[in-house]
């Protein structure tokens, strides 16, 4: 019993400057978050959307998307960003799977593409002219609060 303890306690002191080390170094995700702090146009849209309409497993999906996209940078970057097309959320949604501590499955990104695809052909899709009005609005915003013509500061 008594060993049992000491051996514990020679454990945790052992594990003891891993443990500070870990907390003074950033982790792979924490530079992850840093570089998404980098504001971008599409941040500025709305951070929200109404799935109410959307069939029953896109609302599903939708709940993966929400807590697996939004870790580093908030919804709006990929709800108004301007990729609408399968093809399009195939790459973006490799690129953010692909970055280190993103925690995403093939599962859980093939719920987050199929999520963006249904989402982007209802709302920007269908309505390409209205859409392409909000993405110039987004820019405008942009620009004027950070005076440079680009989407990323
Ligand atoms: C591990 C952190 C992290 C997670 C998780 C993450 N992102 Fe990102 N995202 C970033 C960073 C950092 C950027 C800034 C540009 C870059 O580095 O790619 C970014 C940029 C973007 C952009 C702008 C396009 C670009 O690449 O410049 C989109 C769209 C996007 N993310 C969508 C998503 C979606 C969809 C998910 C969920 C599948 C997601 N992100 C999850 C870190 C993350």
């Amino acid at each position: 019993m008594k060993s049992a303890l000491y051996r514990l306690l020679l454990t945790a002191y052992c594990l003891l400057p891993t443990a500070i080390y870990a907390e003074g170094s950033p982790s792979a995700l924490e530079k992850e978050i840093e570089a998404a702090r980098n504001p971008m146009a599409w941040d500025l849209g709305p951070e929200t959307v109404d799935i109410s309409n959307y069939p029953p497993p896109v609302q599903e999906a939708y709940k993966v998307f929400a807590v697996k996209c939004g870790r580093c940078h908030g919804l709006a970057r990929p709800l108004n960003a301007p990729f609408a097309t399968a093809e399009e959320w195939n790459t973006y949604v490799n690129k953010m799977m692909r970055k280190p501590g993103s925690g995403i499955t093939p599962n859980e990104g093939k719920q987050v593409f199929d999520f963006l695809v249904h989402d982007s052909r209802v709302r920007k899709l269908s309505n390409p002219e209205a859409w392409n009005k909000h993405i110039d609005q987004l820019l405008a915003s942009f620009q004027a609060k950070y005076g440079k013509g680009k989407e990323t500061r």
